[in-house]
């Protein structure tokens, strides 16, 4: 594996770096703090090509690889989590499938108009009563002539309240389990789905989080990716990748954390000297330089085995968990180190805390990544056999 990375992957990350430095870092805590999605924030994205990142040229989108992609998160999401996740879920989890298994015609339509932030995306899998278990989804799409009737509510929507495109994921035939899924693009100016409750949250408080209500929607049979009962197989390849930008993101808030906790640890003094100078504080920090350092050579590695066309779900899963378990423990050394200032508003820790918490969750938590690792890591061993 080449570490160095190329020009472009360097302008990618001073370009990120300098956007969140300027435009998030400034901006973050009250974009927290009035719980608003940050528009001017995303326009500015879309701007510098960050929300079609690996979108083909000729479709509109920047033409990068998924390296650029995972460098270009972790820079945004060190500047805020929450307009990390949104551009997260519009690349990786509305932007790639559309690509990968739509034809030209519906890339044409809907992937320009996506990387230029002319329209937002959103993914629908989840349901109130399937998260883990994603094949026990209840959602129809009946067909009936040229459309999919649609009946079901979709839950846990980031970006559900703001987009006006969903990929869903749906029984096109209840009777099977897996093998009935289907995946539709849902065009909200053509197929009106509800918004149902808009959460409120831990974290992530610029980006929105809701239900998606279909109630005898008719969604054209055109629209549909892949064929019918491909449904499946395209959501679990979408979330391998999507694993890559939250682990990224992870990466990045933890990033964020302990920059703040190092330089407060230079300047605050306890007993006649700065609490930097004691061994329990550099222990902590050298603990929290070393996992940073770890978490990026897993999702550089994902990424690149993405780009060169190998196989990437368990070394996405590897990289979401343990990117997502570090930023939780540095998130929570940085809140330490920052004492009673770290649990009040004054200072940004609390708020590092809380927005590396759903990394461990979304786009499969913790417990699915063990699983996917797990029987990924069997499989090779009985291959070799
Ligand atoms: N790529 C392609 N195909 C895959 C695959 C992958 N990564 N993983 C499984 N498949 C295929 C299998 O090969 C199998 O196909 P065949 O029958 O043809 O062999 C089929 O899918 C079924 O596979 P499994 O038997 O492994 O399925 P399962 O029911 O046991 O579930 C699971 C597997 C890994 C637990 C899966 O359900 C899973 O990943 N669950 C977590 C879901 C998740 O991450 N949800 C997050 C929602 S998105 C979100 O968070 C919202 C947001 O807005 C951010």
């Amino acid at each position: 594996m080449e570490f160095a990375l190329n020009d472009t992957q360097e302008m990618i990350q001073q370009t990120a770096r300098r956007f969140a430095d300027q435009e998030l870092l400034p901006v973050a805590a009250a974009i927290d703090k009035a719980g608003a999605f940050p528009e001017a924030q995303v326009r500015k994205l879309a701007a510098l090509g960050f929300l079609g990142v690996a979108v083909e040229e000729r479709f509109g989108g920047a033409g990068l690889d998924v390296l650029s992609y995972a460098i270009a998160m972790e820079e945004v999401s060190r500047g805020c989590a929450s307009t990390g996740v949104i551009m997260s879920v519009n690349n990786s989890l509305v932007c790639d499938p559309i690509q990968r298994y739509g034809d030209d015609a519906q890339r044409k339509r809907w992937l320009g108009p996506l990387a230029r932030g002319e329209r937002l995306g959103c993914f629908a899998l989840s349901e109130p009563g399937s998260g883990s278990d994603a094949a026990g989804m209840r959602t129809t799409a009946l067909r009936d002539g040229d459309a999919y009737v649609v009946n079901g509510t979709k839950n846990w929507i980031t970006n559900g309240k703001e987009a006006d495109l969903c990929v869903l994921i749906v029984h096109t035939d209840p009777s099977e389990r897996h093998k009935g899924i289907s995946a539709l693009v849902v065009d909200r100016r053509e197929s009106p789905y509800g918004i149902g409750k808009v959460e409120d949250k831990l974290g992530i408080k610029g980006s929105s989080t809701t239900s998606l209500v279909f109630e005898d929607l008719r969604v054209p049979v055109a629209n549909r990716l892949g064929e019918e009962g491909d449904g499946f197989k395209v959501a679990m390849s979408t979330l391998d990748g999507g694993r890559i930008g939250i682990a990224a993101q992870a990466l990045g808030i933890a990033r964020i954390a302990f920059e703040e906790a190092l330089a407060y640890s230079r300047e605050r003094e306890a007993f006649g000297k700065k609490i930097g100078d004691f061994g329990a504080i550099r222990e902590m920090l050298a603990d929290m330089a070393t996992e940073i350092d770890a978490a990026r050579l897993l999702i550089w590695q994902a990424a690149v085995a993405k780009d060169e066309g190998q196989a990437y779900g368990k070394l996405s899963a590897m990289a979401k968990l343990y990117a997502s378990e570090m930023s939780a423990r540095v998130t929570h050394k940085a809140l330490q180190i920052h004492g009673g200032y770290g649990y009040v508003k004054e200072y940004n820790a609390e708020r590092h805390v809380r927005d590396a918490r759903i990394t461990e969750i979304y786009e499969g938590t913790s417990e699915i990544q063990r699983l996917v690792i797990a029987r990924e890591t069997q499989r090779e061993l009985a291959a070799k056999a």
